[in-house]
């Protein structure tokens, strides 16, 4: 495969894909986004000059439109979705529409027009709560939650269609930590440093549950890298993509460091003892793939963008908070 690329980045105005759709830009790859372009509409305005960034405002169910952005590109890295549990349970049939249906026929419609690579967004959550200290990819799948149940449903349907033309990628993202220009400030990480600069107290509930974590930087470059791997290299296969993983209550220590000793924690009781953690060596020994950033530099990351007044109104704007951006646009355009 050549290293340059016309890529369809699906959800690329979203957290992670406002971070890796410059990169790729800055690859020499020619990007086109498809996006509802709910949050932050601005989040490209630096590039509007730029020729090799193409954007469509749409949604990812429409035949037409899926047909008009997957014309002449050679891959398509697909983010699209309803993003948590709480925004896919505040529309279950809407969230089905979105990430099962629509993803299914995005498939079939980048086959069907010769996009020779496919990189699939899954996620860590599929595996549900292991007792296995190492949760590998060979593991069953468990998913808890509808949201981690069709991440899980894709992953077959995709990896079926492989062919000497069509390679598939799967990759579970633990989650994903950082600063962002579409910044969530509802991932563990994020929402507790918020917290710790905002309020200067960080509430815990229980604590030891374990949460596995990737910096943004580091997904960001493995996606631009899913584009640079050799076809045998990727072609069916499933990667775990994490960091480390951590207890809510060790992030939460590491956020008061960084952020200050004045900031207090409080731990509460807690029902839900949800604990999950993935193993990524397989990523590693198989792709080389290492990362290179910390919970800590996410952490320091954000404390930055708060300091340079980048996350205004961080406790109450709906944009940094997918449910209630959902809420408030139920009916997209
Ligand atoms: N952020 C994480 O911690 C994490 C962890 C594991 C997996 N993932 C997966 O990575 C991907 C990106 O995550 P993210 O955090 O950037 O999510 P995000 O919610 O910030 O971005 C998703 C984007 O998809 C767009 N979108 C949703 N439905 C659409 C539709 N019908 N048509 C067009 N656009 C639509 C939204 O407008 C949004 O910009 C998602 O598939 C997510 O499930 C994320």
């Amino acid at each position: 495969m050549n290293t340059l690329h016309n890529v369809l980045v699906t959800g690329g105005a979203g957290y992670v894909g406002s971070v890796l759709v410059p990169k790729l830009l800055a690859a020499g790859h020619k990007v086109t986004v498809l996006d509802w372009f709910l949050f932050v509409p601005v989040v490209f305005e630096e590039f509007s000059q730029n020729s090799n960034l193409v954007l469509i405002k749409g949604d990812i169910r429409d035949e037409d439109t899926i047909k008009q952005a997957l014309a002449g590109q050679d891959a398509v890295i697909h983010l699209a979705c309803i993003s948590n549990d709480p925004s896919f349970e505040m529309d279950p049939e809407l969230g089905k529409s979105i990430n099962y249906d629509a993803s299914l026929q995005l498939f079939r419609l980048a086959k069907e027009m010769g996009v020779r690579r496919f990189i699939y967004a899954s996620s860590s959550s599929v595996y549900g709560v292991k007792d296995e200290d190492k949760v590998t990819e060979d593991l069953s799948l468990e998913p808890l939650t509808d949201y981690s149940k069709f991440k899980a449903m894709c992953e077959p349907e995709l990896l079926a269609m492989a062919s000497e033309t069509f390679v598939p990628l799967v990759l579970r993202p633990a989650t994903v930590c950082g600063y962002s220009p579409r910044l969530r400030l509802d991932l563990t990480v994020n929402i507790l440093t918020c917290h710790a600069i905002e309020k200067k107290i960080i509430t815990v509930f229980g604590g030891d549950q374990t949460r596995p974590n990737i910096h943004i930087d580091d997904m960001t470059d493995l996606y631009v890298k899913t584009l640079e791997y050799s076809d045998e290299q990727i072609a069916g296969k499933i990667y775990n993509a994490g960091y480390d993983n951590f207890t809510v209550y060790e992030i939460a220590k590491m956020v008061q460091e960084v952020v200050g000793e004045d900031v207090e924690i409080i731990r509460q009781d807690s029902d839900d003892k949800r604990s999950y953690r993935v193993d990524s060596s397989k990523i590693k020994r198989e792709l080389g793939f290492e990362t290179k950033k910390t919970v800590r530099d996410a952490i320091a990351d954000i404390a930055d963008a708060f300091r340079a007044g980048k996350v205004p109104n961080a406790l109450t704007d709906p944009q940094y908070y997918n449910i209630k951006m959902m809420q408030q646009e139920k009916q997209p355009a």
